[in-house]
């Protein structure tokens, strides 16, 4: 028996130079046997992998007296990566195989051609789990913001997988740590230090408590597939996913939830008031409102544009009257629309908690939105926001207008393109206004920042972190500006 000793579990480089002079030997694969040496860990290996036999490394076409095909190269590269014991002696037989039967790799019929690509298969789906699951967490060391992610990978593909965090998180420090090896990037280069422990990783951040909220949030109990859900988030991930906490009381009540959303009377809150003028309401006229309470009541009986047909009610601004701040939403989502307030759904609480951390009472401020209606399309029962249209902004801004002539805020924030669009008239991408304030044409200071749902959609933990960090600076910005 000869003992092929490779340098570690993913020792490619290692497990091709002795094939090659095994298989140039004559060694039949039976009579192999392949050992991982240092315990499997990369950095154990300090000494050259014991080569095979003592004849040199045998890399010519020539001596090995045959090619082996693209096919073969691309399974076992990513078979090696398999935490399966079998794999080094599996893709042995496949390559002295492959000499009498070049075309082998397209038989997936053949028991082994069929195990080794199931074995690159599995691999393949790991890597796209970790590119799915990984959640990174805010951490500070001296030299500043850096993200820490755990994550216990079904098989051994961070490496292979660390160049895609490293293009997608270019500008944030980062380590991944995995029981295997982590990985850790510096904004320049990737490296790689041993494995770690769950311990090694911060606690979960506050920010998780949001996430899970609009997890929640965005959860149809109607449309549950329990068995193509854990197909997707496959259970051996839900420990390192804050959201997973939720998914067995979710899936627990799912059917009671949609026995009660069956049972419901059919609940099209746009019909429910369709053409029915709230209490307080002013009739459609074109003289400016002098007060922001004939604004409110402008707002409730506003035709100015169609999207008071399906909207519950206007949602007109609320806060300090001489507020020196005014911030600018979008328009008002579901809970607005029945709530008849700005910003007390889901992004209102995430920028409740931005406000907070910037030092900026809420009462203090004067809270509006650039579309006083709430725009939606049915799916279902279910009312699911649409962007309203630049038409529709414009038709809005005698509004937004008003309340600006009448309180004069020092400084307007602008939360995302539609407010800004509202508040300066032309559409301009928020990442070339963020930043820095601008005069807008009343004198009053315009900053332009991210609106809260944004950081509410970013699935990944790391890109959420650092932009509610930036929404936070920004939302100070403007209040130093208002002093
Ligand atoms: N999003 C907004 O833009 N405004 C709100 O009031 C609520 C959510």
């Amino acid at each position: 028996m000869r003992v092929a000793r490779l340098a570690h579990e993913t020792d490619f480089g290692g497990w091709r130079e002795a094939a090659r002079r095994l298989r140039a030997e004559g060694v039949a694969p039976d009579g192999v046997l392949w050992i991982v040496d240092g315990g499997g860990s990369l950095f154990a290996a300090d000494a050259e992998p014991e080569a095979a036999t003592a004849a040199g490394c045998v890399e010519s076409r020539e001596s090995v007296g045959f090619t082996v095909s693209r096919d073969f190269l691309g399974v076992a590269e990513r078979a090696v990566l398999h935490r399966s014991e079998e794999r080094f002696g599996l893709l042995y037989r496949l390559l002295w195989r492959l000499r009498r039967e070049p075309r082998l790799m397209r038989d997936a019929s053949d028991p082994d051609v069929w195990r080794a690509q199931a074995l690159a298969r599995d691999v393949n789906r790991a890597a796209h789990k970790m590119k799915a699951f990984v959640r990174f967490r805010s951490a500070r060391d001296a030299a500043g913001e850096a993200f820490v992610a755990w994550f216990e990978p079904a098989h051994r593909v961070v490496e292979a997988t660390a160049p895609f965090f490293a293009r997608r998180f270019a500008n944030m420090r980062f380590s991944i740590l995995t029981p295997d090896v982590c990985v850790h990037w510096d904004l320049r280069s990737l490296s790689f230090t041993p494995g770690a422990d769950p311990a090694d990783a911060p606690r979960a951040d506050a920010l998780e408590d949001y996430w899970r909220t609009y997890y929640a949030s965005i959860f149809n109990p109607a449309r549950l597939k329990v068995d193509a859900m854990t197909k997707e988030m496959p259970k051996r991930y839900w420990r390192n996913l804050p959201e997973a906490a939720l998914i067995p009381d979710l899936i627990a009540n799912a059917q009671d939830q949609t026995r009660q959303m069956v049972a419901a009377p059919a609940s099209k809150p746009a019909r429910r008031i369709a053409g029915v003028p709230r209490a307080g309401a002013a009739a459609p006229s074109d003289d400016p409102p002098r007060s922001l309470e004939a604004v409110a009541a402008g707002v409730s009986g506003c035709r100015r544009c169609e999207l008071w047909r399906d909207a519950t009610q206007g949602v007109a601004g609320e806060g300090a009257g001489a507020a020196r701040i005014m911030f600018v939403g979008e328009q008002p989502g579901d809970q607005e629309d029945l709530a008849g307030r700005p910003f007390v759904g889901p992004a209102g609480q995430l920028f409740d908690r931005a406000l907070a951390q910037a030092g900026v009472p809420r009462d203090a401020a004067w809270i509006t939105n650039a579309v006083k209606h709430f725009r939606h399309e049915l799916q279902g029962k279910r009312r699911i926001h649409k962007t309203p249209s630049a038409g529709q902004v414009s038709a809005c801004r005698w509004w937004l207008d008003a309340e600006r002539a009448l309180m004069r805020p020092k400084v307007i924030v602008a939360l995302g393109a539609t407010a800004a669009l509202g508040v300066m008239g032309k559409a301009i991408p928020v990442g070339r206004l963020r930043g820095a304030p601008i005069v807008l044409a009343d004198g009053a200071q315009g900053v332009v920042t991210w609106h809260p749902s944004y950081m509410l959609r970013l699935r990944d933990a790391a890109a959420k972190a650092a932009a509610f960090e930036g929404f936070v600076a920004d939302l100070k910005m403007a209040w130093s500006l208002a002093a």
